[in-house]
């Protein structure tokens, strides 16, 4: 037995679910757009609580939460998994599930099959896909499959190696251009939305008044209609090196750690756990049961003695 899950906050204030619409007017009204990773239950809730507007199974969960070295190993399993998890948190902010690395694209059909297992299976109200070319037509197939579709360019991790590795990019004219007619590309193929990870403030500033779907930036300054941060990042849940782009709002790690390890001393000293931590039983009942055992044993006062337990 432990903490009771899906407790009804009664207090909550009432949040309409969001909607592809919603983030629409979010951004015509100016409104930042708020974007986590979550990876599971207890994290959506914390996400659903704070009132974020958008929430991605990112395949990131292949190194926050399965200790990979890159996202290129996560499967489909797994993040539908993470993400039927993420979806019984949520009550109002926008699902998004990453299709993973090779799930989608070598054809159209697979996008779209692959899509429908995060719709069907998961709940998921779009999917988030990497790259332009060629990734523009699975676009185009799985928005025409009526599943909503978020495109991803700038540093997209499933394609690192091409891209000399986890490095900002759209740094020559030549690569911002060419990231401009793929932003065009996704929003006319049916895009719900855009993240532009870990490019230029000066080339998104660029980029923002061509485009009228809404763009949710990670290392990609503060001209995009939002923001969005990989879970364990924000909260500082992970050892070592971040990110530039990231802003640790606490340091989770370290307070784990230390709560874990005064749990360890409590056990091992025996100051954990204490009488408000043990059930009782009415003393006539102990005393009943005392009885009780006197007389199945017949007095007997070792283990061994008792018939059948092994000497
Ligand atoms: O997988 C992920 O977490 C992402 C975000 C960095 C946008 O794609």
């Amino acid at each position: 037995m432990s903490a009771s899950p899906r407790t009804v906050d009664h207090e909550a204030p009432v949040r309409v679910p969001v909607t592809v619409n919603t983030l629409l007017d979010k951004k015509h009204h100016g409104e930042k757009l708020v974007m986590v990773t979550a990876y599971d239950y207890p994290s959506a809730c914390v996400a659903e609580a704070a009132g974020v507007d958008l929430v991605l199974v990112g395949d990131s969960a292949a190194t926050t939460v399965l200790g990979l070295d890159s996202t290129v190993p996560a499967t489909t399993d797994e993040l539908v998994m993470l993400s039927r998890a993420v979806r019984r948190g949520l009550r109002t902010a926008f699902l998004v599930s990453d299709l993973p690395f090779g799930s989608y694209e070598a054809s159209d059909v697979e996008a779209v099959k692959t899509s429908q297992r995060f719709v069907k299976e998961a709940g998921a109200q779009a999917v988030k896909l990497e790259g332009g070319g060629v990734m523009v037509d699975r676009a185009r197939a799985i928005v025409a499959a009526g599943i909503p579709v978020v495109g991803h360019l700038g540093l997209t991790p499933q394609t690192a190696t091409a891209l000399g590795g986890l490095r900002a990019q759209g740094k020559s004219a030549e690569k911002a251009t060419q990231m401009v007619a793929d932003a065009l590309a996704l929003q006319d193929a049916g895009c719900c939305a855009l993240v532009l990870e870990a490019i230029p403030a000066a080339v998104a500033e660029e980029l923002m008044p061509l485009l009228d779907i809404p763009v949710i930036g990670i290392g990609a300054g503060a001209s995009t209609d939002g923001q969005v941060l990989v879970w364990h990042d924000l909260l500082g849940l992970l050892d070592g090196r971040t990110a530039k782009f990231v802003k640790q709002y606490a340091g989770l790690h370290d307070q784990m750690v230390e709560a874990v390890t005064r749990y360890a001393e409590e056990v091992r000293t025996g100051a954990f756990p204490t009488r408000e931590h043990t059930y009782a039983i009415p003393p006539e009942e102990l005393q009943r049961f005392q009885g009780s055992l006197a007389q199945l044993h017949g007095g007997a006062h070792r283990a061994s003695d008792v018939q059948g337990y092994p000497a």
